[in-house]
């Protein structure tokens, strides 16, 4: 039977790998340049974990590597959450030119080269047309025969108790087929209640005995009690008394849901790489007095 057979980039510690296996897409690489990310990768994915920097990596081997992977008549596919934040050549590459490139131009050059049935980004939910890199990644699928579509979603519609809006995009050069967003249905709505009341509960020094991710950043004295503070069950920094507030924040509402509570009945905040650190977005338990755990953010259907 013909298979989609994909290599995914910028894997990280496989996200996007996971979900496309759970749709039956056959992911059997991921590109990553953090060396800590292979042992989850692979423990998690029955695929290899590529530790090389995209900017490394040329068309060609990624070609070969499709052609060792697969069978006559299956579909290839390259899938990428690429950033795409501007970086300077110098530094990664020992050349002394300075072209202001990005993540998602390598991304770009990889896919001219390759030329896979199936195309797949997800990126940050601001980008469109008028950001440069976004334009040329759009032009060079239209100059390569591809029909693509792009539309931002939000987690929350598909069964995830976070708010997480993110574009994304999806190609093809088969021309019998038409993807379409409009195909894919929304589920019901869960709240961080549904998806993380369960796990035991855990005090911010200390970690639960029978799970090494269910631990949650120590705090320091002056943060313990300020989330001591805090309502529970949603409630801002704009309860503790004058002597816990930051300066910064006296007299200002400026980022009111750093050092705030998730609420139960409702979705988690966007996870960002510093949820750990209670003060830096909504992360705090709805109810014990610490930050979020690594073990709740990566409960299905929370992230
Ligand atoms: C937003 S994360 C990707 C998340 C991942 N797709 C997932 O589903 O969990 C971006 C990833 O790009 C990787 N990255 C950044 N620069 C890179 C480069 N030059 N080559 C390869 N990977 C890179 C980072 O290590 C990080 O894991």
């Amino acid at each position: 039977m013909k298979s989609i057979k994909a290599i995914d980039f910028f894997s990280g510690a496989g996200g996007m790998t996971k979900g496309l296996q759970l749709a039956g897409i056959d992911v059997f690489a991921g590109v990553d340049f953090e060396p800590s990310c292979k042992d989850t990768y692979e423990k998690n994915n029955n695929a290899r974990f590529i530790n090389k920097s995209i900017v490394d990596i040329t068309a060609k081997e990624i070609k070969s590597l499709f052609k060792d992977n697969i069978s006559k008549g299956d579909y290839t596919m390259l899938a990428g959450c690429a950033p795409c934040q501007p970086y300077s050549m110098i530094n990664t590459r020992k050349k002394q030119d300075d072209d202001r490139k990005t993540l998602l131009d390598e991304f770009r050059r990889i896919i001219n080269g390759v030329k896979p049935h199936f195309v797949l980004m997800e990126n940050v939910s601001r980008l469109n047309e008028e950001n440069p890199y976004f334009f040329k990644f759009i032009d060079m699928l239209d100059k390569n025969g591809y029909k693509h579509e792009y539309k931002v979603l939000n987690a929350k519609d598909y069964g995830v108790a976070q708010n997480r809006k993110r574009l994304f995009l999806i190609a093809t050069r088969v021309k019998k087929l038409n993807l379409s967003f409009d195909n894919i249905k929304a589920k019901k709505q869960v709240t961080l209640k549904d998806v993380i009341s369960h796990l035991e509960p855990i005090k911010h020094n200390n970690p639960s005995k029978n799970d090494i991710l269910h631990k949650s950043k120590e705090l320091n004295d002056i943060n313990l009690r300020r989330i001591q503070s805090t309502p529970l069950n949603g409630g801002l920094r704009t309860a503790w008394s004058d002597e816990l507030k930051l300066n910064c924040h006296k007299n200002k509402q400026v980022f009111l849901d750093n050092y705030g509570r998730l609420a139960w009945d409702k979705l988690s905040s966007t996870i960002t790489t510093k949820f750990n650190q209670y003060y830096s977005g909504r992360f705090g338990h709805p109810e014990q007095d610490r930050g979020s755990v690594i073990n709740s953010v990566s409960t299905p259907n929370f992230s």
